[in-house]
């Protein structure tokens, strides 16, 4: 006697013909042929074809003939070849399909307010909307499948790496990470707000303090912060702390990480990565978190035109500031439309404007004629390595300013002139972060990563005559120009603790009152320690090759950091608000009281 097996749909193969198969899935697709009735049932496993015959199976047929799709099915039936021209090698279990021989009917479906095709076209508003039901597409299937392996793995290797996995809390006070918070009213405390993690970074390095040597957690964290591609207000980090370590530590585990968990999806990271210093990343690429996967870096030009007939050139050296730029080969011909374009984007990053140094037939052509001598051009262009037929884009400004229009520029080209190997990932280390640059709205030091990071010991003695000159122990992991995670060797001694924070403007008497217990832990034999955190779902987006973060998160929130499907944030009732003591001003009345 045959025995009947519960399978997954997406789990027939050739291998299974004859034999009997219990299936519980939904329909993806009903086709009535008449003389044959057809479901392909869809469940997490993939999609099979199921068939009923009228003429056989009239009673089986009329019980099935309201069906229609997403109808949750159970079907018992027998495994079978397809027909001849009836195989479809498109889909892993087209060699076959299941005679139903019994149907039960365990769920009916309305029609769907959205279409599940691929690229079907609905909105993303309601896509968003009906989230739940999104998710039954197979694209965004697998990718919480991958997220699932990619936690699984992540937690793997960590434990044999010697992790201990402990939770922190979420109803907590301010974390300094540079976002706002989100904060919770308290109802025993009137007036008095928890806020929600911008991370778990003080609570891990109290970790080290209490001993547990290694850490981590898979931590959700909150930031009220602008939105982007690849941030959401809510997201996931894999957090990590470490005691006796040094930044090479810290960079060899992630490493031995992403070797493990990136070839999930078929990218093999290399053993180690370049690293680069900040300086050397905004010099060369204007950014620090550079993208490796081409070329057109960036030349400093300063000294060989500071002293030409431009003016623009002239001035921006006297000011101690730089002229630079870079190549584009094959953008020799580009429009006065295409170059009015990159000037706005330099615009928009705050340098004056770009200059265009062409090689077209056969010659050089400065934009600006008769201001610099044939000399200067030439070694220029030299510098530059401009061949026949390339562009060079250049900039004169202070050297910030200049580094970051041009990286902006750069990225802008490689795309413009589809200079991105989509195959290609380029890995890389930026350190040597600057401790704090200078912030001129608020007219003081604030801190480049967070105000727990070690100050490099080499910068100590510059740290009180020019602090804006002290690099830090810090450290990022970026791949393709995405920033994946950061961290940092911490202080780990009180005095240099209250050193940087008075180097940061932080009172003595703010610092005791929001990091106090901090500090009070430096005092009991804190252990030098560090460590880092990888924004989780950045890596799921790269694993999964989306562009947008919110293809990977289960239910994201829209640009202005609202669900749709929940309708979060929503009032609270006016009993809520008097329980908590809160009166809610009006936004188009902020006079009201
Ligand atoms: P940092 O602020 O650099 O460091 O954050 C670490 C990583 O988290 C990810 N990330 C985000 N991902 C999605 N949406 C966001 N809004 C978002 N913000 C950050 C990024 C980033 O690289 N406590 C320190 C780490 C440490 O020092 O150990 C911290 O949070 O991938």
């Amino acid at each position: 006697m045959s025995t009947t097996s519960r399978r997954g749909a997406g789990t027939l193969r050739a291998e299974d013909i004859d034999s009997q198969v219990e299936i519980h899935a939904w329909v993806d697709r009903r086709r009535d042929l008449g003389g044959l009735l057809f479901f392909d049932l869809r469940d997490r496993s993939g999609i099979a074809q199921a068939v009923v015959m009228p003429d056989e199976q009239a009673e089986l047929y009329a019980s099935l003939s309201a069906v229609r799709a997403e109808w949750v099915l159970r079907i018992v039936g027998t495994v079978a070849a397809r027909g001849e021209g009836a195989v479809n090698v498109d889909m892993a279990t087209g060699a076959v399909e299941v005679r139903v021989e019994s149907a039960e009917i365990l769920a009916e479906s309305e029609p769907l307010p959205l279409d599940l095709g691929e690229h079907a076209g609905t909105g993303e508003d309601t896509r968003l909307k009906y989230r739940f039901l999104d998710l039954r597409r197979s694209s965004l299937q697998s990718n919480f499948l991958l997220r699932h392996q990619l936690t699984h793995g992540i937690r793997n290797y960590l434990a044999d790496h010697d992790f201990l996995e402990l939770e922190t809390p979420i109803l907590t006070r301010s974390t300094p990470e540079g976002a706002r918070d989100y904060l919770v009213p308290s109802r025993e405390h009137r007036g008095s707000f928890y806020a929600l993690p911008q991370s778990p970074q003080i609570f891990k390095q109290l970790l080290m303090v209490s001993g547990f040597e290694r850490y981590y957690q898979i931590a959700r964290c909150f930031r009220d912060e602008d939105l982007r591609a690849d941030r959401q207000p809510e997201f996931t980090q894999v957090d990590i702390e470490m005691s006796f370590i040094d930044e090479s530590t810290v960079m060899s585990l992630i490493e031995g990480l992403f070797a493990k968990i990136f070839p999930l999806a078929g990218i093999e990271p290399p053993a180690t990565y370049p690293r680069l210093s900040y300086a050397e990343a905004m010099a060369r690429f204007g950014s620090d978190r550079p993208d490796l996967r081409y070329g057109l870096e960036i030349v400093d030009l300063s000294e060989r035109l500071g002293a030409s007939g431009f003016r623009g050139f002239k001035a921006a050296v006297a000011d101690g500031g730089v002229v630079r730029g870079f190549t584009v080969p094959g953008a020799g011909n580009a429009s006065r439309k295409q170059v009015d374009g990159w000037v706005e984007v330099a615009r928009r990053h705050g340098a004056a404007g770009v200059l265009t140094l062409r090689h077209r037939d056969g010659g050089l052509q400065f934009q600006v004629k008769n201001t610099l001598t044939e000399a200067e051009i030439e070694g220029a262009a030299a510098d530059l390595g401009i061949e026949e037929g390339g562009l060079a884009l250049l900039v004169a400004g202070p050297a910030m300013t200049a580094a970051r229009a041009l990286g902006a520029l750069r990225q802008q080209l490689a795309q413009d002139y589809d200079l991105i190997p989509a195959d290609k990932h380029a890995f890389l280390w930026v350190h040597e972060f600057p401790l704090m640059e200078w912030d001129e709205d608020q007219q003081r030091f604030i801190s480049l990563h967070h105000p727990f990071t070690s100050p490099d010991p080499r910068d100590l003695e510059r740290m009180d005559s020019d602090p804006g000159a002290v690099r830090s122990r810090a450290y990022d992991v970026v791949l393709n120009g995405m920033e994946l995670g950061g961290g940092s060797i911490r202080i780990h001694r009180r005095d240099m603790q209250a050193r940087v924070f008075s180097l940061l403007g932080i009172e003595p008497e703010e610092a005791e009152s929001r990091f106090g217990f901090l500090l009070e832990a430096l005092r009991y034999g804190a252990p030098p320690h560090g460590g880092i955190a990888l924004g989780l779902d950045r890596i799921a987006m790269v694993l999964a090759g989306s562009a947008s973060i919110r293809d990977v998160i289960l239910f994201p929130k829209t640009a202005s950091a609202t669900c749709l499907m929940t309708e979060a944030p929503s009032p609270a009732t006016q009993e809520q608000l008097d329980e908590l003591g809160l009166h809610v001003v009006p936004e188009d009345d902020p006079e009201a009281t």
